[in-house]
C-alpha cells in the first residue's frame, strides 16, 4: 500500500532503475517508472505487476516526452517527493574517431537530459521539499582511454548537479550524487554491440589507427567486459545508496558506491596526472 509519496525514476527499463523501482516501492513509494517503451516494461520488467510500480513513457532526449511525463506525474492524491535520474546510453571507442553521433547522443541522454527532466519537475519538488538523485559514476570523477565520450558527459552532469544543489537549497531541495564503480547491468553487453558496430561507422584506416586487428580488439574487449562483470557490484548496492539519498533526513551530497569507485577516487585525488594516466590506462585497455 503506497502512502502517496511518488518518485519518478528514468531509465527504469532495467539495471539500476529497474532495481531501484522495486526497492522504492517495496518501502511504500508510488514509483513512475519511466522507460521509452511501457509495453515492454510492462510484459517484461514488471511482468509480475509488483504494487507501487507504473510504468511511464519517458525519453529524457524528447522535450514531448517530458512535459508529457510533468502532466501526468504525480496524480491525484500524491505528492512527488524524488527525481532520480539513472537513464544513460554509453558508447566505447577513442575520441579521434567516436562517431560524432555517439557523442552527442551520450550528452543528450546522461547530462541535457536528466537537466531537464530535473528542471521540468523542480516546481513540484520545491513544493513538497523533494530530492533530486542524479546517477553519475567514477568516469564522472576520473577519466579513462576509450571512453572519454561517457566521461565527459558524466563530468556536464557532476558540474550541472554541483551548481543545483548550492541553487536549490534555499528551498531545501537536496541534489545528490551516486558515482558507482563497476556494476552488473545489461549496460555493459550494450556498450559492447555499440563497440562491435565501429566497424559500420568509422573508415577502416581510421579504426587501423587504434585496433591494427579489429577482431582481436572485440575478442580483447569482451575479455575485458567479463574480467569487470565478475568484480562488479551488485545493482542493490546503488540502490540502496539511492534509497538513502531519498529517505534519510542527512543525504549526503555524494555517494561512493563499490570498492573499486573508493580506490580509484582515492588514487585521482593523491596521484599526480601522469601517474594517474598509467593506472587509468591499464585499468580501461580496450
Ligand atoms: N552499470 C555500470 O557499471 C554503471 C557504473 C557506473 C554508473 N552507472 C550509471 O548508472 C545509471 C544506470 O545504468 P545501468 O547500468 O542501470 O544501465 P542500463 O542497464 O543500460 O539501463 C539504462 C536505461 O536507460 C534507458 N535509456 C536509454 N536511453 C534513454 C532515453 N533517451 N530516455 C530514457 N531512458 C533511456 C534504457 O532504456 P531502453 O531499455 O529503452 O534502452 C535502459 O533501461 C547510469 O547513469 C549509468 O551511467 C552504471
Amino acid at each position: 500500500m503506497t502512502d502517496g509519496r511518488t518518485v519518478l525514476i528514468t531509465g527504469a527499463a532495467g539495471g539500476i532503475g529497474s532495481v531501484t523501482a522495486r526497492a522504492l516501492a517495496a518501502k511504500g513509494f508510488h514509483v513512475f517508472a519511466g522507460v521509452r517503451d511501457p509495453e515492454r516494461a510492462v510484459t517484461e520488467t514488471f511482468a509480475d505487476s509488483p504494487e507501487g510500480i507504473e510504468p511511464i513513457h519517458l525519453d529524457v532526449t524528447s522535450p514531448d516526452s517530458v512535459e508529457e511525463a510533468v502532466a501526468k506525474v504525480p496524480g491525484p492524491g500524491r505528492r512527488l517527493v524524488g527525481v532520480v535520474n539513472a537513464a544513460t546510453a554509453e558508447y566505447h571507442g577513442p575520441l579521434e574517431i567516436l562517431p560524432m553521433e555517439f557523442v552527442r547522443h551520450e550528452l543528450e541522454v546522461n547530462y541535457l537530459g536528466p537537466l531537464a527532466v530535473t528542471r521540468a519537475f523542480t516546481p513540484q519538488l520545491r513544493a513538497t521539499g523533494g530530492r533530486v538523485v542524479n546517477i553519475s559514476s567514477i568516469n564522472g570523477l576520473c577519466v579513462f582511454p576509450s571512453i572519454g565520450a561517457s566521461c565527459a558527459a558524466k563530468y556536464a552532469l557532476e558540474a550541472s548537479s554541483n551548481a543545483l544543489r548550492m541553487e536549490l537549497r534555499r528551498w531545501g531541495i537536496h541534489v545528490v550524487l551516486v558515482n558507482p564503480g563497476a556494476v552488473r547491468t545489461p549496460l555493459w553487453p550494450r556498450s559492447l554491440r555499440a563497440f562491435e558496430s565501429l566497424p559500420d561507422k568509422v573508415h577502416a584506416d581510421q579504426l587501423r589507427l587504434y585496433y591494427p586487428a579489429w577482431s582481436r580488439s572485440v575478442e580483447r574487449a569482451r575479455v575485458d567486459q567479463d574480467r569487470m562483470l565478475k568484480l562488479a557490484a551488485h545493482p542493490t548496492r546503488v540502490s540502496e545508496a539511492i534509497v538513502h539519498a531519498l529517505t534519510s533526513a542527512r543525504p549526503r551530497s555524494r555517494y561512493l558506491v563499490g570498492w573499486d569507485a573508493r580506490v580509484l577516487a582515492m588514487a585521482r585525488w593523491i596521484l599526480p596526472t601522469r601517474a594517474f594516466d598509467t593506472l587509468a590506462s591499464y585499468t580501461f585497455r580496450e
